[in-house]
């Protein structure tokens, strides 16, 4: 998957989308580090993403973050 050069402009408009309650990436950002946090992905090469949409969004927003890689997948 080809990170997407503007995960930062994406982000806002997501966390936009979730401050004002229509969102699809529920609890923006916010829980995006959460669970990112839980997960410990600080310490990871490779994640997958299950889930990932488009990859624009979250996706790009976890490998630049990171530094990581990240395989997105999605039905
Ligand atoms: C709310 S959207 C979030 C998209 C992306 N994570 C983001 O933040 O921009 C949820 C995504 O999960 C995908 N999804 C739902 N059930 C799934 C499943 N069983 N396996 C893989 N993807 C699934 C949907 O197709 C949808 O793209």
């Amino acid at each position: 998957m080809t990170i997407a050069k503007n995960a930062s402009a994406s982000a806002g408009f997501l966390d936009m989308q979730a401050q004002v309650g229509i969102t699809k990436h529920m609890g923006g950002f916010e829980a995006t580090d959460e669970l990112l946090a839980l997960c410990h992905v600080e310490d990871a090469r490779e994640v997958l993403y299950v889930g990932c949409g488009i990859g624009v969004g979250a996706t790009a927003y976890v490998a630049r973050k990171y530094g990581c890689r990240v395989v997105g997948v999605d039905i």
